[in-house]
Parts: C-alpha cells; sequence; structure tokens
C-alpha cells in the first residue's frame, strides 16, 4: 500500500487539525497509509510516529493545538539528526511527506526536496508572514482573539481614563498588530515596519486628551522596535532556527508613555491566548482547502511545492519562493490604518 507522512513543525497554530483531517481523508479515499509523525522533525529523526485512520481524525476539525504534537527541532542543526532523519524517512516507506508549518519548517522541507525526498508544505502560522500566500491558516484566529481583546479593554480603558498598551504577537511582521488594531479601533498602532517614535506617540495621545478622548488604546507589536533600533527581548537564547524569543515592548512603551505623558497607562500581553483554542470558521475552511491540495500534490507527484492562496483560489507555489523572504506588512494598508491614529 503507497504510504505518505504528516507532520506539524514550528509554533502550534488554530487549524493545523483541519489540515491534518483533511489531507488523511483525501488520502485514504485515495488508497493511501497515512503515518503521522510526532511533534514535527523531532518525530522523523527519532522515529516516533502514529497511524492515521479515519477514527483517529474523528472529531478533531473544532480542536486548536495539534493531534501529533510540534517541536521546533531544526534536523540541520544538531550532527546526525539529518542522517537520521534520511534513514527514518526511508524506513517508514514514505512516498511522499506533507509538511505543515511555517518558514523555519518548510525550510527545511525544502532542504529534505533539495535532497531528493517528495515533500510538499501547507503554510501555518498566526503570523502571516509566509511568502507567497495571501494568508496562512491561523492567522485569523489569532486576528478575532486579539480584536475581541482591544474590544474589551476598550470599556475599561474609557470607564478609568487610563493608557491601555496592547501587545500582540508576530514576530517580525506586524499582521497581528495592525489588522486587530485596525478592527479593534485602535489609537495608535506599532510595528515591526516603522520604527517607533516614542514623541509622535506621546503627542497623538495628548492630542486625542485636548479633544476631551481620555483614554488611548496602544496596539504594539512584539517585535516593534524604538527608532534607535534596539528590539526588546525575552531572553538573548537563540532555539534552533537563530530566533530570539521577543516580548516586552509594551511595557515599555506604557513606562515612557506615563513618564512623558503623566497620563495612567497599563500593559496587557495578549500572548499565547492568541495561538490556543478553536480555530475560526475561516481558519477550518483554509485549512481543510490547504490539506486537500498538499494531498493532491502528493497525488501528482507535483513534489516540492506549497498549498497557498491566491485571490480566492488554492494554487501550488515552489517551497523555494515561500521561504526566500519573510512577507511583511501591506504598507497599503498601514496607510489606511495611520488616518485613524489619534
Ligand atoms: O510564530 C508564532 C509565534 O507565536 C510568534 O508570534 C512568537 O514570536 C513565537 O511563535 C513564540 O514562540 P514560542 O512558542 O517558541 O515561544
Amino acid at each position: 500500500m503507497k504510504k505518505v507522512g504528516i507532520l506539524t513543525g514550528g509554533g502550534d497554530c488554530p487549524g493545523l487539525n483541519a489540515v491534518i483531517r483533511a489531507a488523511v481523508r483525501y488520502a485514504i479515499q485515495e488508497g493511501y497509509e497515512v503515518t503521522g509523525i510526532k511533534n514535527g522533525w523531532k518525530g522523523l529523526v527519532e522515529n516516533d510516529t502514529m497511524e492515521l485512520s479515519l477514527q483517529s481524525v474523528s472529531d478533531i476539525l473544532p480542536k486548536g493545538g495539534t493531534i501529533l504534537g510540534t517541536s521546533r527541532t531544526n534536523i540541520y542543526k544538531k550532527e546526525g539528526d539529518l542522517k537520521k532523519a534520511k534513514e527514518n524517512f526511508k524506513k517508514m516507506g514514505l512516498e511522499a511527506l506533507i509538511a505543515i508549518g511555517g518558514e523555519d519548517t518548510l525550510g527545511i522541507a525544502h532542504k529534505l526536496y533539495k535532497e531528493g525526498f517528495n515533500v510538499v508544505g501547507a503554510p501555518k502560522t498566526i503570523d502571516n508572514d509566509l511568502n507567497c500566500t495571501d494568508v496562512t491558516f491561523g492567522f485569523d484566529t489569532a486576528l478575532n482573539v486579539a480584536t475581541e481583546a482591544i474590544d474589551r479593554l476598550h470599556t475599561t480603558a474609557e470607564s478609568h481614563h487610563r493608557i491601555m498598551v496592547v501587545e500582540v504577537m508576530g514576530r517580525h511582521a506586524g499582521w497581528i498588530a495592525l489588522e486587530s488594531g485596525i478592527a479593534g479601533g485602535a489609537d495608535i498602532i506599532l510595528i515591526p515596519e516603522v520604527p517607533i517614535d516614542i514623541e509622535d506617540v506621546c503627542n497623538i495621545i495628548k492630542k486625542r486628551h485636548t479633544r476631551g478622548k481620555t483614554f488611548s488604546i496602544v496596539v504594539v507589536a512584539e517585535g516593534a522596535q524604538f527608532k534607535e533600533g534596539t528590539m526588546v527581548l525575552q531572553e538573548e537564547k537563540l532555539d534552533a532556527f537563530g530566533h530570539v524569543r521577543l516580548g516586552g515592548i509594551g511595557q515599555r512603551i506604557a513606562e515612557e508613555v506615563e513618564k512623558r505623558t503623566g497620563y495612567e497607562t497599563r500593559v496587557t500581553v495578549l500572548g499565547y491566548v492568541q495561538r490556543g483554542g478553536t480555530p475560526t470558521a475561516f481558519d477550518r475552511v483554509l485549512g481543510t482547502r490547504f490539506g486537500i491540495k498538499a494531498m493532491e500534490l502528493v497525488l501528482k507527484k507535483d513534489f516540492g511545492k506549497m498549498a497557498s492562496l491566491q485571490g480566492n483560489k488554492i494554487v501550488a507555489v515552489p517551497l523555494e519562493a515561500a521561504v526566500s523572504e519573510l512577507k511583511t506588512v501591506d504598507m497599503e494598508l498601514y496607510n489606511i490604518a495611520k488616518i485613524f491614529f489619534g
């Protein structure tokens, strides 16, 4: 029997189970056996697998996280891992592997493909920073969580006449901050793509006060930087892909704003709430479409490709192009947001 493998790598993300379910249902319908590789690339190194049957993907569509588990293992980092991964790929008897992940996971998928392995990808990340697709699944859910939080912060900010700083995720791209800021009617949105001028931020807030608005909502992306160029880090340690751990910019902004304006300021860090829990209907549908497309690429033996959303169509794009650069925010959208600053 033909066999296809599936793995999920990197940060977990709402909609992963929708992709797994879709790919498994389609694969079984087409006469394949499906091997779930546990905990991302780590499972390929350790030969840690589970069989994926119709039964194992039943009832998982609304479930957050991933039934396969995940990790940030980079098989190109530790001596010997790559060799084991390649051996296990063969030992498992996989005709092809579907890798569901963001730039790091799909970066490995692309390298393996170049080394002669049959790999395809599906684009995952709440950050929406993957190139060659209009949207990644998971983003819509994170966006809705952040928007709801901003809505809730509005009422308490207004009651207490406070400045509320909301720190959202997104790594080096400002998609979550920008879109949740627009949707939630934020008064200032700070993103990695536009260095922060703290004087400007304070002036906008003061101007609002002079027109009778005694509260303000500031949305800041975790990767935003002050004009001077320093990023605020939670720790200096790098992960297996060389990424720093971001976080803390919200606190810094709040301290500065309170010091410079004299207005009472509070911080909310949304953190992992943005990543957990049930996916929105949009992400379930998108995840389902990506899962089907990924399996279709396997059936067509169109390897080295990733399922992608372009307009309203699901198409295939080369993994190489998808991981070649980050997709940062659309500045046209930022300019729309700016009209509402203050
Ligand atoms: O890429 C998704 C993401 O949630 C980022 O927004 C965030 O910077 C990072 O992952 C956090 O990673 P970890 O799960 O390793 O703390």
